[in-house]
């Protein structure tokens, strides 16, 4: 049994599968390949794009989906983690997609439970699901030439999950990348990095990935304010314009004028709903393979 806790569980044949898989689920036709089955999602912190998306993958392919409403549960009773898994275990799911503000969560409950356990985001760690949908994008975008490709990762690198996945990811299928952030958003890295997004770094790019300011991970405020922040960082029309090929992600929720301006957004540069649409296709094909392949 397998679980996707982090990017590395999955190699590269496993992941050109996977996609080919997504490739087909496009058709959004409903299928029956997991009638009978039920799955598990319990998420200790908020999400709209990546619930939906994994419920939604789930009952496209006849899946059941229970949903455990967290803030009734008894977690908030103080019931333990482990407590909580184990009667979710009892009930017999065939996966388990959690997501929690604690990095490791879904790495200690898969050692107890007896299904695949589904990593939907646990604090600055790692966001699989999403990672494999980013490079999803960018493969169908390029068609499938995508070695050597740069890409910069642009904003609050130092606190996302998104950019911890996608770095280890993008790096395996021979993307080139750089970080850009303020020195206060930059990790350690030994990837290429730059404090400042310059238009010649913007020009010579194929692929910008934009990242929310994580206000909620911050001890303490770092920007005096987030438009300090977007004066230096937001991608605006006129710094993209001498690069039409351009193109633009975003894992989500947007911070319009902060990350990415209005007009930008509305651009056909931007992925953002492209990647939207084939997350659902990727969770799909994450939830077959886990679920059926034994
Ligand atoms: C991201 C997350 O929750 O890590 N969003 C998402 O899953 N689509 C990024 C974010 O919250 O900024």
């Amino acid at each position: 049994m397998k679980h996707l806790i982090t990017t590395k569980d999955f190699d590269k044949n496993e992941i050109e599968a996977l996609f080919e898989d997504a490739r087909e689920f496009l058709d959004e036709k409903p299928r029956t390949l997991l009638e009978g089955k039920s799955v598990t999602t319990i998420f200790f912190e908020n999400s709209t794009r990546t619930l939906s998306s994994f419920e939604s993958a789930a009952r496209r392919l006849g899946a059941r989906v229970l949903r455990l409403d967290v803030s009734r549960s008894s977690s908030s009773k103080g019931e333990t983690l482990y407590d909580t898994a184990a009667n979710l275990d009892a009930m017999g799911p065939h996966a388990i997609i959690v997501r929690h503000h604690h990095s490791g969560v879904p790495y200690l409950l898969a050692k107890h439970l007896h299904c695949p356990v589904l990593n939907a985001g646990d604090g600055k760690h790692a966001h699989p699901s999403q990672a494999l949908l980013d490079l999803f994008t960018i493969k169908e975008h390029f068609k499938n030439e995508i070695e050597g490709r740069k890409i910069l990762i642009v904003g609050d690198v130092k606190n996302s999950r998104v950019a911890a996945s996608n770095i280890e990811l993008l790096g395996r299928f021979g993307l080139d990348i750089t970080l850009v952030a303020p020195p206060h958003f930059m990790p350690k890295t030994s990837l290429k990095s730059s404090f400042e997004l310059s238009e010649r770094l913007v020009e010579g790019a194929d692929i910008i990935m934009s990242l929310r300011t994580q206000t909620e991970r911050h001890q303490k405020a770092i920007y005096a304010s987030l438009k300090d922040y977007a004066n230096d960082f937001c991608l605006h029309a006129n710094l993209l314009t001498k690069n039409p090929k351009l193109i633009i992600l975003h894992p989500g929720p947007v911070h319009r004028n902060i990350d990415i301006s209005d007009e930008v957004m509305a651009s056909s540069q931007s992925l953002v709903l492209k990647q939207v649409k084939n997350g659902v296709a990727i969770r799909m094909a994450i939830l077959k393979k886990l679920i059926l392949e034994k």
